[in-house]
């Protein structure tokens, strides 16, 4: 599968996987914030934004085999790999299936658990209703609700507007794929004490979808890993705040750059 790709500015490749249910869009601040240090390369993951869906089964391992390859076909061999949310179960994957193509990696308000039983089920009803319904009303009651903190929902209502136009716009039959390839993922935490190469652990602070205790599990797991919390932001921190998340992955991504020459 041939995603839809934005790739700007020049240096030590990262790529940025964006959460559900948006799409590269969500890293404009990114792209803008750190061209002049890295090749920002930010897909829209499968169904979302410019790329095709596809007829595969939906797993996080195929979204992860396209991201590779992505890589294969810019011709980089390894590359600094961010996710958030959504993009961090992808992310993980990549670690389990394409360990070789990584420099190090970013897990922004994300989680290595597989889902329990009761959400599992959740996210399979959501899939029912985004394809019986042909829309996402069930995304904007259920989801967008949670994706931004307390403090952009009362400071920074251009930004929640912003999130909610990219939300409207998902393609129902993509976010359903999508809901069904997070409800079948694995385990990723018992793999990550094997995975060697520097992580960076992103967390915002009022985050309730990926909490602190997540974060930290997965900082704990890994041999070589970072924690930051992101004060005044939810789930989304790089969109709600993200001089602190271009700042931290600056000075993660340069540090690395140099062990990496
Ligand atoms: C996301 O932001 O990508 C989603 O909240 C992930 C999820 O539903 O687990």
């Amino acid at each position: 599968m041939q995603l839809y790709t934005r790739d700007v500015g020049g240096g030590t490749p990262l790529i940025l996987l964006h959460a559900f249910p948006l799409s590269s869009a969500m890293w404009l601040a990114q792209r803008e914030g750190l061209a002049a240090r890295f090749r920002v390369i930010t897909p829209d993951l499968r169904g979302f934004g410019g790329s095709p869906l596809g007829a595969d089964d939906p797993s996080v391992d195929v979204m992860a085999d396209d991201v590779a390859a992505l890589l294969d076909a810019k011709g980089i061999e390894r590359a600094i790999i961010g996710g958030l949310s959504m993009g961090g179960y992808v992310t993980l994957a990549l670690c389990r299936r394409h360990p070789e193509r990584i420099l190090g990696v970013v897990l922004a308000d994300t989680k290595a658990s597989a889902d329990p039983e009761a959400v599992r089920h959740s996210r399979v009803r959501t899939a029912e209703r985004l394809e019986s319904e042909g829309n996402v009303s069930v995304l904007l009651e259920d989801v967008l609700p949670n994706l931004v903190g307390p403090t952009t929902m009362r400071q920074r209502a251009l930004v929640y507007g912003r999130v909610r136009g990219l939300v409207q716009s998902t393609p129902p039959h993509a976010a359903a794929w999508a809901q069904r390839a997070m409800a079948a993922r694995p385990d990723a935490l018992g793999a990550l004490s094997g995975f060697r190469r520097p992580a960076l652990v992103l967390q915002g602070a009022e985050d309730t979808i990926a909490t602190e205790e997540d974060a930290r599990a997965m900082a704990g797991a890994l041999p070589n890993a970072e924690l930051i919390m992101i004060p005044g932001s939810g789930h989304l921190t790089a969109v709600e705040q993200p001089q602190l998340f271009n700042e931290a992955v600056t000075e993660f991504g340069t540090a690395l750059a140099r062990t990496a020459r």
